[in-house]
């Protein structure tokens, strides 16, 4: 029995070094953190309980059977993060470079079974050279195990990925399907195709970095939600979106302690400036209105006429959609679309009540945009709100207009509570265009036409930007005083606390992709 044991010690001693230390020296040469640092760091101290740390590959091929590693590449297991379960899997590049085997796969595999299983999220920590070339179609078999059950667990419980390393070919589906990506500056990159292939293929010249770093995808693709300056800034944004998040889709994200006060915010009164066309910054209605410091900005730098993230209102977890005046004017595009959508779609299914701040002008016109779909992608966010079942609340800061109006979580297409604020303005579109149209008879005939158009659009004005007509129609339910929106919504939202909605019976909704 001592002789077992002691060959068992050995045993963990040996899967611990992973790929062995100098090894361990590279990795961390390149400012990486090794799988089995991550681990540590990511979880409650302690807490990591390890499954398959023995496991090992099983090739004959190109001399693998003399090249056994204990673990066979990936770190495995479940532990805690502020005492909530979740299962890991951690990617050892020490070891043939984080390449997936069948049985690299078969681990992460049965981590996502338990997880869904027992209703916790996944958190994959992802460097890897991909497919393990020693093992040819058994490793892209892997793979698609793991796709297959990251589509699987898609709405049942968070599935998080945090690319540490390299991350290429057909491995990146597997983040993309998951619900949140976090990619580490300079020292990650995800692409289907590398700059060898595209240069070929393309002629292009590009580096890794330009081609699919963190910067790429956090601005250009949207590809990735959030960038981390280092391993543990990453590890540290797993644990924060986490906290807003439920463990799965028949639970509640966590309420925190909240002892209502004075909860009336004067600032509030001075966001919206005076002149209609001027920018304002939407992040500071959202700081004015969630419990302080709470706000978590998602896709920071993608689809910028747009703001989502999470917060805290008077302790509850919420989703905000906001459109954002200081860029692009904060019209709807295709990207804001997709953003906004998709965003909208993980709240709906984690049950994460969603507020819904508007300012927008309209969709942005031009080829550019029809070409690249605004009417399908436009739709995707009109299709997100309206099947969205959660609470949801809007509140108009400024304009409403056109079909606009509509997509942004209207009455019309099932928002439970809607608040204006008195600069609101809600029409088929701003009063300089609407009056060039309908009265353009009038203002051709004019002796004055600019004195004409000055004088239609002051009737237009008057008539419409103004939130009183839809208030009037029961569109919109309270006119609010800017100061009272965040008591206004901490009550609306309590109030909607048991909402039930159910959808039609169907197989499922056919959501235009
Ligand atoms: C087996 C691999 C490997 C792989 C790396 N290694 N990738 N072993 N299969 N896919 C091994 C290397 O041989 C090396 O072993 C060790 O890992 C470290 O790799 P280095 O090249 O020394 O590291 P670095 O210089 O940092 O370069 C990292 C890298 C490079 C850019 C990822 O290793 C690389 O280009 N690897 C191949 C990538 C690739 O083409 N993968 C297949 C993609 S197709 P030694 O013993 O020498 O230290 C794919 C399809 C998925 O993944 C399809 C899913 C549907």
């Amino acid at each position: 029995m001592e002789d077992k044991l002691k060959k068992l010690s050995d045993k963990e001693a040996d899967a611990r070094l992973g790929g062995g230390q100098d090894r361990i020296d590279k990795q961390h040469q390149k400012g990486k953190l090794t799988a089995r640092e991550r681990v540590h760091f990511l979880l409650d101290e302690g807490s990591f309980e390890e499954i398959g740390m023995l496991v090992t590959h099983r090739s004959t091929d190109f001399g693998m059977e003399d090249q056994i590693i204990l673990g066979d590449g990936v770190i495995t297991g479940y532990g805690t993060i502020s005492e909530r379960l979740v299962y890991v899997f951690a990617q050892d590049f020490t070891v043939f470079g984080g390449s997936l085997s069948e049985t690299h796969a078969e681990k992460i595999c049965k981590i996502m079974d338990l997880a869904m299983k027992n209703g916790a999220p996944v958190i994959g920590l992802n460097d890897s050279g991909g497919a393990r070339i020693q093992e040819g179609v058994k490793s892209l078999g892997g793979y698609a195990d793991i796709f297959y059950r990251n589509v699987m667990a898609s709405g049942v419980v968070p599935q998080i990925s945090a690319i540490m390393g390299p991350c290429a070919g057909g491995a990146v589906y597997s983040p993309a399907m998951t619900d949140f990506t976090i990619m580490v500056e300079h020292s990650s990159y995800m692409f289907v195709t590398g700059p060898n292939v595209v240069k070929t293929v393309t002629n292009e010249t590009v580096t890794a970095e330009e081609l699919g770093g963190a910067n790429t995808h956090a601005t250009k693709s949207g590809v990735t939600h959030f960038t981390a300056a280092n391993d543990m800034d990453c590890i540290q944004k797993i644990k924060q979106l986490l906290s807003y998040l439920p463990q799965n889709c028949e639970d509640k994200p966590a309420k925190l302690p909240f002892e209502p006060g004075d909860e009336s915010r004067l600032k509030l009164r001075d966001i919206v400036p005076a002149i209609a066309n001027q920018p304002y910054d939407m992040r500071e209605v959202i700081s004015g209105i969630v419990d302080a410091n709470s706000f978590f900005e998602v896709h920071q730098s993608f689809a910028e006429n747009m703001v989502v993230g999470f917060a805290r209102l008077g302790g509850r977890s919420i989703g905000i959609v906001g459109n954002q005046p200081i860029s692009l004017a904060g019209v709807l595009d295709v990207d804001s679309s997709r953003k906004g959508a998709r965003f909208v779609r993980f709240c709906d299914s984690f049950n994460i009540p969603l507020l819904v701040l508007v300012d927008v002008p309209g969709f942005l016109p031009g080829t550019d945009q029809e070409w690249n779909g605004i009417i399908v992608n436009g739709a995707k966010l009109l299709y997100a709100f309206s099947e969205a079942t959660v609470p949801r609340i809007t509140l108009i800061t400024r304009k409403a207009y056109g079909g606009a109006y509509d997509v942004m979580n209207s009455k019309h297409i099932g928002a439970d509570i809607n608040f204006a604020w008195p600069s609101a303005e809600i029409a088929v579109m701003g009063a300089k265009g609407a009056s060039e149209i309908i009265f353009r008879k009038e203002i051709k005939a004019a002796e004055d036409p600019a004195k004409m158009l000055a004088q239609k659009e002051q009737e237009y004005q008057e008539k419409f930007a103004h939130p009183y007509r839809a208030t009037a129609r029961g569109f919109i339910d309270e006119v609010i005083d800017p100061k009272n929106s965040r008591s206004k919504l901490i009550k609306a939202f309590a109030m909607l606390e048991n909402k039930v909605a159910h959808l039609p019976h169907k197989k499922h909704g056919n959501i235009p992709l």
